[in-house]
């Protein structure tokens, strides 16, 4: 019955479903990954948020728990972005996953070593530059999904980037049951990716005090973006910490940025010289103003305390609108076989529709 499943980003990926588990900053740990490579998905290792000389110990990690391909994502500001490329290099990894990012340089290297490479995008612009610099497939974010995210919905952004592009297309974004992917595979997608509901499984590491709050949030518009965080728009659940940064003047929120990069920096090994050297690379990039680059470090201080520390009032909780669609946790294993027998059964009803005259 799942044979009409098997796309081409199963041949690409090496996967069992053309359900791919995106990266998440502190969330896509070994554990998750491996959980959904296992299930028959293909699972995105947050190697953006790993620490300076952990990369290779997490790599080993993953391959202890599967012997599936899996994938990592990246992005070249990160201070250990080498670290990252090198070790994916070393070890085999079957894909990459970035967004700001690497430069044709860097990606033919990657593809040289046999390793595919899927950014994500929120922009059709963004789509088409990634294709020029060498993307083999391409994973499309609507606005409706979690962490940064654009202002196109899933809807109107997969189509767009489907007609722009010739490389086979992911749709991510809003994504949660078997109906999104039967949606997605009719839109000409290979696959599905999701975020939030993986997020949202029995697998993840996410404490039960921040899972409990992603739960119990049923209105999709307070699961909103804003741009109080770093200063680019990202979509998290509406909180206490969200209404306090949003209040709070430029000049203080930029001395709180000040006051958590020099966490970030030891907490990363970095010095004030490294710190100013990463500010300078960022900026020179031209997509990041001065404010949005000295607001980055607020975000993993206060992501972390939401969904490492667990508390959901004083942290920082990233997630799509499809939370406000999700009413249990799951095991990747029960979550991927009910996606997948879901979207069977609507490709099935659609297909005996009759013919219109
Ligand atoms: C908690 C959280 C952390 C995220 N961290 C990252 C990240 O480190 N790198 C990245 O490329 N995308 C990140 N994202 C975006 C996701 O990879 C993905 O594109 C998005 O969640 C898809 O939309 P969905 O949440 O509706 O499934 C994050 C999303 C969430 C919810």
């Amino acid at each position: 019955m799942t044979a009409e499943l098997h796309t081409l980003l199963c041949d690409r990926l090496g996967c069992r479903y053309p359900i791919v588990q995106t990266a998440m900053g502190w969330v896509a740990d070994a554990r998750l990954t491996a959980a959904t490579c296992n299930a028959g998905g293909f699972g995105f290792y947050a190697g953006a948020t790993t620490e300076p000389g952990e990369v290779e110990k997490e790599l080993l990690a993953i391959k202890a728990l599967t012997d599936r391909p899996f994938g990592v994502n990246f992005h070249m500001f990160q201070p250990n972005a080498e670290e990252v490329i090198a070790g994916v290099i070393k070890h085999g990894v079957r894909a990459v996953s970035y967004g700001r990012g690497p430069d044709a340089k860097v990606i033919r290297r990657l593809k040289d070593a046999g390793v595919v490479c899927m950014p994500t995008v929120g922009a059709v612009k963004h789509a088409v530059k990634a294709v020029e610099l060498g993307a083999d497939i391409v994973t499309v974010q609507g606005g409706e999904g979690g962490g940064h995210t654009g202002a196109v919905p899933t809807t109107i952004l997969l189509p767009q980037v489907l007609d722009a592009v010739k490389v086979p297309v992911v749709a991510a974004g809003g994504m949660f049951d078997g109906r999104g992917l039967a949606a997605a595979l009719a839109y000409g997608a290979v696959g599905i990716a999701m975020g939030t509901r993986f997020l949202m499984t029995t697998d993840s590491p996410v404490p039960r005090s921040a899972l409990d709050r992603y739960l119990a949030t049923k209105d999709p518009t307070v699961i909103r973006v804003t741009t109080a965080v770093d200063g680019l728009p990202q979509r998290f659940i509406e909180n206490d910490e969200i209404r306090r940064l949003e209040g709070m003047s430029m000049p203080a929120r930029l001395a709180m940025s000040i006051a958590y990069a020099r966490r970030w920096g030891r907490q990363s090994g970095l010095g004030a010289l490294d710190m100013a050297k990463l500010a300078v690379k960022v900026l020179s990039n031209g997509d990041t103003t001065f404010a949005q680059t000295v607001m980055a470090p607020n975000l993993p201080t206060l992501v972390q305390r939401g969904v490492v520390s667990g508390d959901p009032d004083h942290g920082l909780l990233p997630g799509g609108q499809a939370a406000a669609m999700i009413d249990r946790l799951e095991s990747c294993e029960d979550l991927v076989s009910r996606i997948v027998r879901e979207a069977v059964g609507r490709l099935s009803a659609v297909s005996s529709l009759a013919p219109v005259a």
